[in-house]
Order: C-alpha cells, then structure tokens, then sequence
C-alpha cells in the first residue's frame, strides 16, 4: 500500500478554486456583478487545504476573510479572473464556484458618465469567456477533475445535466437559489451533485462547510479511483 493515500485526502494534490462575483466595469464608479458572498468557494479551498492540498483561490471581490492556508489571487473581472485561472494551472482538480458576470459593457468608459437631461444612456454587453469551458476543453494539461457548480431557480437537474454535457465538466454541483431558499448569501446549502452519465446524488440541507468538507471527501475518492 505503500503511496496510497487516505481515502478523503488531498495531500500532494494541487487545487485550484474559483469564488466570489466578478465586477465588470461600466465607468470608474459604476460596475455590473452576480450575487455571491464566495461563501462556497471560500469554505472549498479551506476543506481542500484542510485535507492536505495545495491550494490557489481565484476569488471576485469579497467581503469574506481570506481562508487559512490558501494561496488567494483576487481578481475583479471574468477576464482576470481566467488569466489568473491559466497562471494557477497545472491542478488535479479544479473548482468552479464563482458567479462569474455572463455579460460586460462592451466598453468601459474612462470617465464618469453624467445625467445630462436626455435619458439613460444606451449600454451595449459583450459575452465574457467561459471560464469553467476553456479549462475542461483543454487539451494539454486538463485538471483531473473539472468541476462546475449551477445555481438555478427551477428544474435545477435538468439544467446540470445539460451544462454538464455543453462545458465539458466532469461534475456538476448544482442548488436551487430561489429567493425563498436564502441560499444566496447564507449559511446553509441544498446540493445536487449531477454527474456526467446523469446519475445524481442529492443531499440534505447543511451548512456550508459541511457541505464544503463533504464535496472535498467525494473530490479526494474520485482522484483516487483508477
Ligand atoms: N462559469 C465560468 N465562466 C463563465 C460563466 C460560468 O467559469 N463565464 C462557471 C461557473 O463558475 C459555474 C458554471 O460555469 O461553475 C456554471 O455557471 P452558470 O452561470 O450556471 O452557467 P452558464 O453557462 O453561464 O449558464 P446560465 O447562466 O445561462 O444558466
Ligand atoms: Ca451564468
């Protein structure tokens, strides 16, 4: 048995974690973002350190404290946050909890933008890159394991099992963030883990770092599955 590891952990593992909103700027004052307190993310990268990784957060903007550790890139943009997603790579298993912003103003105005009496001004979005595909498509040095998350307000299964096949990703975490739930924001999570040949696993309400430490353990079995 010897190089065996315990099952549950991650040691010698390299992890990369992506949390937290992405702010994308529609003048120096002014930006567009997702709702997310990166509390998710947060508590993945501190169960997976706590496991024995190595560990890189990628996280949006914040108010939470950084996870112990854990090595912590911040970012504000989906832009930045893939450019510091490529830098963190090679990792046996990547992590995509972020609220990334789908859309950007196509151009972000250098100045202020000002009432002037005329109505609101037009803003014009552009598609931001897909963080979660490009990594799962790579074809050189693709993670282990490439898992996204799905926040859905309805027929959450049916929308993981068709992310799952369109990105490329080999799990899918998804939960129901419909307002009545007070996922977003709060301490508690109802997952779906909804996995590439469709067969999902559904667990009870807990607390996020339960549910943090449970996807590290299911993480850490399949890495070690041949
Ligand atoms: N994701 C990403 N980069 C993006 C958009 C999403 O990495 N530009 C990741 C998220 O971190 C998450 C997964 O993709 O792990 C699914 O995000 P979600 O917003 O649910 O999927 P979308 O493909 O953007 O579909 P939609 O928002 O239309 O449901
Ligand atoms: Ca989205």
């Amino acid at each position: 048995l010897a190089g065996r590891k315990a099952p549950g952990s991650l040691a010698g593992r390299r992890v990369l974690v992506t949390s937290g909103p992405t702010h994308e700027p529609i003048d120096p004052v002014r930006y567009l973002a997702n709702r997310s307190s990166g509390r998710q993310g947060h508590a993945i990268a501190a169960a997976a350190a706590a496991a024995g990784a190595a560990v890189t957060l990628v996280s949006g903007p914040v108010s939470i404290p950084d996870p112990v550790g854990v090595s912590v890139v911040r970012v504000e943009t989906a832009r930045e946050m893939l450019a510091a997603v490529e830098a963190a790579l090679p990792a046996d298993l990547a992590v995509f909890a972020a609220a990334v912003a789908d859309f950007r103003p196509a151009e972000a105005r250098a100045a202020k933008i000002k009432k002037d009496g005329s109505g609101p001004p037009p803003l014009a979005l552009t598609e931001n890159p897909d963080i979660l595909a490009t990594v799962a498509g790579l074809t050189a040095g693709r993670p282990r394991l490439v898992v996204g998350f799905a926040a859905e307000t309805d027929t959450v299964i049916d929308y993981a099992r068709a992310k799952i096949a369109r990105k490329g990703c080999d799990l899918i975490v998804a939960n129901d963030v419909s307002p009545e739930g007070g996922v977003m924001g709060g301490a508690s999570n109802t997952v779906h883990l909804v996995a590439r040949d469709g067969s999902v696993e559904t667990w009870p309400t807990l607390d996020k770092d339960e549910v943090a430490r449970r996807l590290v353990a299911h993480f850490a079995r399949t890495l070690c599955a041949p």
